[in-house]
């Protein structure tokens, strides 16, 4: 079977300098692709939406690492990793093709925004106006409303990055978008670099204040595509301390401890190792740490090994939280890549953030962008096996 796509071939970069980009439209052997260089990015058609627009999919191969990233919903659909003899395996949750995205999941893979997380009852004041949001759970407005960025197609094009094979994803969220204020220009890029490690960076800028908090819903199992959960993986947060919440999941603003809770992940445990004494339903973890980094400078967040394949993820951001979510609300209605069926506990999400429901807390980090500002965030998934 050959494939009519566009090839962009990375030059890698000599003596550490930019490479050269070259593009050129050819046919292509599906078996090819699986084979692709390192050190590329390879276009290919990913589909349409209901309303014809073409979806594309980026597929960044650099070092020992794949990923896969289309242009809707800027979701990344595949990373493949190697375990410790080298086998590669597909370590986040999703579908084999776009039809699956188009339908109702819970965010495998997206880039969440204007606001990831939680808005309370979808209101918020700034600049002494009142803003009401398209609330989707319950009271609250989650990732964004009900037509977030996970469900825009993005305009991509592939970039130069030293050591890196990158794309950048953009879109313009027009002024009350889901109900938020100002014109918001996005950019997420990806990067596969040389060192395994695939690296989000978001960048935003808006002609009115607006709250925003950019975030990827990637739903990791290092075992690969399997049935099994991730009770097993052994984790470690680099985070004293977490943020409460009501019974619709909003902080209620106090800062608390994990020390003797079952959040105290300060020292590497099994997630499965205390997950039923988390009193929530559905039973499992779904909160926000405040990492010990403080959101300043790139610092480690998480790390998470699978004993049985050997697979490390190590996860850095310049955010000051991240939530941990065990995928509690996954229930055997959703079929996935392989025809799994994704049960309770089957992936695990670092979404890396502001805190939820910042915009009505002062007293957390701030998470309002002015005109004139430039928003970033990067977060870095880095695996390894040992
Ligand atoms: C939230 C969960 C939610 C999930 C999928 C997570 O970020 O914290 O409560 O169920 O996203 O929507």
């Amino acid at each position: 079977m050959f494939l009519r796509q566009s090839l962009v071939r990375w030059v890698v970069p000599l003596l550490g300098g930019f490479g050269l980009l070259v593009q050129a439209d050819v046919d292509v052997p599906a078996a090819a692709l699986a084979a692709a260089e390192s050190g590329s990015v390879t276009k290919m058609d990913f589909g349409k939406t209901p309303d014809g627009t073409p979806v594309d999919l980026y597929v960044l191969k650099n070092g020992n690492l794949t990923a896969k990233v289309m242009t809707y919903g800027a979701i990344i659909t595949e990373i493949d990793a190697p375990d410790r003899n080298g086998k590669l395996g597909d370590v986040v949750l999703g579908f084999d093709s776009l039809e699956g995205y188009l339908g109702k999941h819970p965010y495998f893979g997206a880039t969440v925004g204007r606001v990831a997380n939680r808005v309370a009852k979808g209101k918020f004041t700034l600049g002494g106006r009142e803003y009401t949001l398209a609330t989707n759970n319950g009271p609250n407005s989650l990732h964004g409303g009900i037509k977030g960025f996970d469900k825009v197609v993005w305009k991509a094009e592939p970039t130069s990055q030293a050591g890196g094979t990158s794309v950048k994803l953009t879109y313009t969220s027009p002024d009350g978008e889901e109900g938020y204020p100002g014109n918001l220009s996005a950019s997420v890029t990806f990067t596969v670099t040389d060192r395994d490690e695939l690296k989000i960076e978001y960048s935003a800028t808006t002609d009115k204040a607006t709250p925003i908090n950019l975030s990827n819903h990637s739903y990791f199992n290092l075992a690969g595509r399997t049935t099994e959960s991730i009770l097993g993986h052994e984790l470690m947060l680099a985070a004293d301390r977490y943020t409460p919440v009501d019974d619709t999941l909003i902080p209620t603003g106090e800062i608390a401890p994990v020390a003797g809770t079952p959040l105290d992940f300060t020292k590497p445990t099994d997630i499965g190792a205390r997950i039923k004494e988390i009193k929530a339903d559905p039973v499992g973890y779904d909160h926000n740490f405040v990492l010990n980094g403080g959101g300043k400078s790139l610092a480690l967040a998480a790390r998470v090994y699978e004993p049985k394949t050997g697979r490390l993820l190590e996860m850095s951001t310049t955010e000051p939280g991240v939530q941990f979510y065990t995928g509690n609300f996954l229930d055997g209605t959703i079929t996935g890549k392989d025809g799994i069926v994704y049960r309770q506990y089957q992936g695990f999400c670092l979404e890396a953030q502001h805190f939820p429901d910042s915009i009505n807390h002062p007293s957390f980090p701030s998470a309002v962008l002015e005109p004139g500002k430039t928003y970033t965030q990067t977060t870095i998934y880095k695996f390894s096996a040992r």
